[in-house]
């Protein structure tokens, strides 16, 4: 069996005359946390949604646990979590009516939907009530509770777009602290940023622009590779080439 949990084969995607995901090609280890960073339009939330079975593709193959995502994108449903980008939760409902929505997604009985929400809420430290309603939560909260909504099947890989865009510094350690424990728990992690003190906590970092990868490696060597002595350095140097 592979190590690989995900296997991308010259992946394209087409809207229209246009493309926003251009025949790339990469994998992920398992419970590796792996970044994805790129300019505002570089294909990051294209790539993850063609991942999730969301977006038909035009071109390449795409393999989940060896597993064909094309052929078996209902069956692979369960094994993968997804945070969008865009705000997901209902914010007039409560935090356990949004669990209990979520978990109804997956077929999840209402029973073990509040035993896993409740252990979520240990795991993630989640001071919050569950009968508090959503649009009354810290914008870090909100996003902890996303993700609690995206892990509650308990999947080996989640892909969580841009999860910490917009929440502070104090809470955006917090959100790390949760993705590293995901990770050393044997979890895959899949996630996209524009912080740079994020991407330097991935394992490995893909650099996507005009939706090719035209970097991939480890912080450290994307640094040594590009002569720079930071991450935010060795993207300007790596995007200067191009
Ligand atoms: N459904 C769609 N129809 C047409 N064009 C689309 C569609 N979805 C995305 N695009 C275009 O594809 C390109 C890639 O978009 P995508 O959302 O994947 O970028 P991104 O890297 O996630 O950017 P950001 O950092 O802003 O989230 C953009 O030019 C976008 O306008
Ligand atoms: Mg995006």
């Amino acid at each position: 069996m592979t190590k690989n949990i995900l296997e991308i084969q010259n992946l394209t995607v087409k809207f229209g005359a246009f493309t926003a995901v251009d025949n790339i090609t990469f994998s992920v280890e398992k419970g590796e946390i792996f970044g994805f960073l790129g300019a505002n339009g570089a294909g990051k939330t294209t790539t993850i949604r063609a991942l999730c079975g969301l977006v038909n593709i035009s071109g390449g193959k795409m393999f989940i646990d060896g597993e064909d995502v094309s052929k078996n994108t209902e069956k692979l449903k369960n094994r993968i979590g997804y945070m969008s980008q865009k705000f997901t939760l209902y914010s007039d409902l409560t935090i356990k009516e949004n669990m209990l929505f979520s978990g109804a997604l997956y077929m999840m009985s209402a029973k073990k939907i509040l035993e896993r929400m409740d252990e979520l809420f240990e795991y993630v430290g989640l001071k919050e009530n569950p009968d508090e309603t959503v649009k009354n939560l810290s914008g870090g909260s909100k996003q902890i509770v996303s993700l609690a909504a995206s892990i509650l099947h308990d999947p080996e890989i989640v892909f969580l777009d841009e999860p910490t865009a917009g929440i502070s510094p104090v809470s955006r350690k917090l959100f790390w602290d949760l993705i590293l424990k995901l990770s050393s728990g044997g979890k895959t992690v899949f996630v996209t940023t524009h912080y740079m003190d994020e991407a330097e906590y991935c394992r490995r970092i893909a650099l996507m622009q005009s939706g090719k990868i035209i970097a991939l490696d480890s912080p450290k060597n994307l640094k040594r590779q590009s002569g720079a002595a930071d991450l935010e350095q060795a993207f300007i140097n790596f995007l200067d080439k191009k």
